[in-house]
């Protein structure tokens, strides 16, 4: 089943998540994220943005950015769109399109990130995502990864249990995977990691 026909019903309930995982402010990655940004006027990919969570939170902290969020399901773009007009955000543009052939030039955006997609796509998926995501962002730019991580509190453990049911038989290798030379393996080294409820952000840099 490709992205779009599983999106199909996920996006209906999609935005539950943060609303129940990512509620608390202090410790929501969609925070983080926007906590790693300068203020200075940047360029934003948001690859595979689904309804927008991250694109949202950037653009209205960071008034001054341009953001993009790309997505190849429509019923997760339509979901973002309806929230364009609800949150009176003029600096974000959502396209259709597909993140392993970007129509973007090479070098165009300071940041490109990446947020709870690497874990629920192929290893083939995976090195054309990476690679895309090298190509288009500019030499010192950040690549910012977001993730899923097991939780050390006992009490986030039953709430996790239940992410775990919904998600592919390889998840739990997945989590289990060392960042550092996963990411080093398509051409980007890993500069910060910060840890989330559930989730941990990390901020990677091109390798020379
Ligand atoms: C779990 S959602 C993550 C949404 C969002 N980034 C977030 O942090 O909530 C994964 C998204 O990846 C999108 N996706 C999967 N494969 C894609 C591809 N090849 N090109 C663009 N989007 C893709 C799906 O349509 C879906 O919206």
């Amino acid at each position: 089943m490709g992205a779009d026909e599983n999106y199909q019903f996920n996006a209906k309930i999609y935005d539950v998540l943060d609303r129940t995982y990512f509620r608390k402010a202090a410790s929501s990655p969609r925070n983080a994220v926007i906590s790693i940004l300068g203020d200075e006027p940047l360029k934003v990919l948001d690859m595979c943005t689904g309804t927008g969570a991250n694109a949202f939170a950037i653009a209205g902290a960071r008034r001054n950015a341009k953001v993009i969020g790309i997505d190849i399901s429509d019923a997760m773009l339509q979901k973002a769109t309806a929230k364009l007009g609800q949150e009176g955000i003029s600096n974000v543009k959502l396209i259709h399109m597909n993140a392993a052939n970007l129509k973007f030039p090479n070098e165009e955006f300071d940041v490109v990130l990446i947020s709870l997609v690497l874990h629920e796509i192929s290893p083939d998926l995976t090195g054309q995502l990476l690679g895309e995501a090298r190509r288009v962002l500019k030499n010192a730019g950040k690549l910012i990864v977001v993730e899923w991580e097991e939780p050390v509190s006992r009490f986030k453990r039953i709430p996790f249990y239940l992410v775990k049911k919904t998600e592919h038989a390889g998840f739990e290798n997945f989590l289990k995977c060392e960042m550092e030379q996963y990411f080093f393996r398509f051409g980007f080294e890993m500069t910060q990691t910060i840890h989330c409820d559930y989730t941990k952000v990390m901020v990677l840099r091109k390798d020379d």
